[in-house]
């Protein structure tokens, strides 16, 4: 039986755990159109979080209410990049339309002539954008932007922000749904130049409930074929941690090892989470690490002596520190999703196998 997880960057799960209120609240944003706050959205959250998931899934989402979408990664030619991705979307839509005959001869004849790739195009980029603006009202079609990676640094980011704010102006049917690590998000935030995007809604993709990851592992499997012992199933929960990228690792090895018997069993769970864990350090955890300045690391290091949460008071404490000091690491570091606070003055690693990673590269930069 093929095995269903899907532990590969930017792929959309079989069950998206824990983003059902989310994504009922994007979607009705499709349907309720033209002022609903919802059309301009940005989501952040660490590596490994789902946001390419989540944006894709949109989109998709968007497509079936009848909505054309154009997805970019934020780099040089992101804009031309958006044309062609919304002349392309909207050539299938109006084929598919014409197939069924629900519309006009028009459209298919427009769709070969005027919105040819190969035409010669005139006027900039906001004209152009504007003339195929123009043709989907007719219709009624409305135009969803994805931008993935987020970076301000990116100059095209900052022209796409500024026509934008001329689409919503003129009353285009246009969404923007945006997604980048919480520091690139918070950069954006931060540019003048780029101010219409703080009116975005702001979501972070978090850590997800236990209960729903274990839903969501359970329905996974059952698809799939196949059932998994409660032992293993409660084994798997813990380690994931609510973490998306971690729920399909050990989701993926967990059913690799028999994977021609009929229940995955607990030496099973056992063994993939192994391998699930050095995955988990080998696409994400190295890189956060990098990312963490000194001073963010021995925040980190003062949380190790407790068992699961840290008070701030403790920490700080550690560190020799003022606990006024100790907050600047402290926001950094929720910030990135290395640590959550879910009582108020106490933190707790927010990253699966996190912990355990940083005690042994201290321990190794120690030596
Ligand atoms: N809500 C979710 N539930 C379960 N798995 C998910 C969910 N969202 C994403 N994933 C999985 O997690 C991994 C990382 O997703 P991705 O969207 O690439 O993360 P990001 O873009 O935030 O780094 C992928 O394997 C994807 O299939
Ligand atoms: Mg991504």
């Amino acid at each position: 039986m093929a095995n269903p997880f899907t532990p590969t960057f930017g792929i959309i799960p079989p069950f998206m755990a824990g983003r059902e209120a989310l994504i009922e609240e994007l979607s009705s944003a499709f349907s309720n159109g033209l002022g609903d706050p919802n059309l301009c959205t940005i989501v952040s959250g660490a590596r490994g979080a789902g946001k390419t998931a989540l944006l894709s899934f949109m989109a998709s989402e968007a497509e079936s209410q009848g909505w054309i979408t154009a997805r970019t990664t934020a780099a040089e030619g992101m804009l031309e990049d958006i044309l062609d991705q919304a002349l392309v979307s909207a050539r299938t839509f109006l084929d598919a339309l014409d197939g069924r005959k629900l519309s006009g001869v028009s459209i298919g004849q427009f769709v070969s002539f005027e919105w040819d790739n190969e035409a010669p195009r005139v006027g900039n980029w906001r004209t152009q954008m504007n003339a195929l603006l123009d043709q989907l009202a007719e219709q009624d079609i409305g135009l969803l932007i994805t931008v993935d990676e987020v970076k301000v640094t990116v100059p095209e980011m900052k022209r796409l922000a500024q026509v934008y704010q001329h689409f919503v102006t003129e009353g285009r049917k246009v969404a923007l749904l945006m997604a980048g690590l919480p520091q690139a998000v918070s950069a954006l935030f931060g540019d003048d130049d780029v101010s219409f995007l703080r009116r975005a809604r702001k979501h972070v993709l978090g850590r997800i409930p236990d209960g729903e990851i274990r839903d969501a592992l359970l329905l996974t499997v059952n698809e799939g074929g196949r059932s998994i012992s409660a032992e293993a199933l409660d084994e798997a929960v813990g380690v994931i941690d609510g973490f998306p990228y971690m729920m399909q690792l050990v989701g993926y090895r967990m059913w690799a090892e028999n994977p021609r018997s009929e229940q995955i069993a607990l030496a099973d769970a056992r063994h993939g989470i192994e391998l699930a864990k050095r995955e988990m350090i080998e696409g994400i955890l190295e890189y956060t690490y990098r990312e963490l300045s000194d001073g963010d690391k021995r925040f980190l290091a003062a949380m190790l002596p407790d068992s699961q949460d840290s008070s701030l008071a403790a920490i700080s404490r550690r560190m020799g520190v003022k606990s006024n000091y100790a907050s600047q690491y402290k926001r950094r570091l929720l910030a990135q999703g290395v640590i959550g606070e879910y009582s108020k003055g106490y933190v707790r690693f927010d990253m699966p196998v996190f912990r355990d990673y940083l005690e042994q590269r201290l321990k190794e930069e120690q030596e």
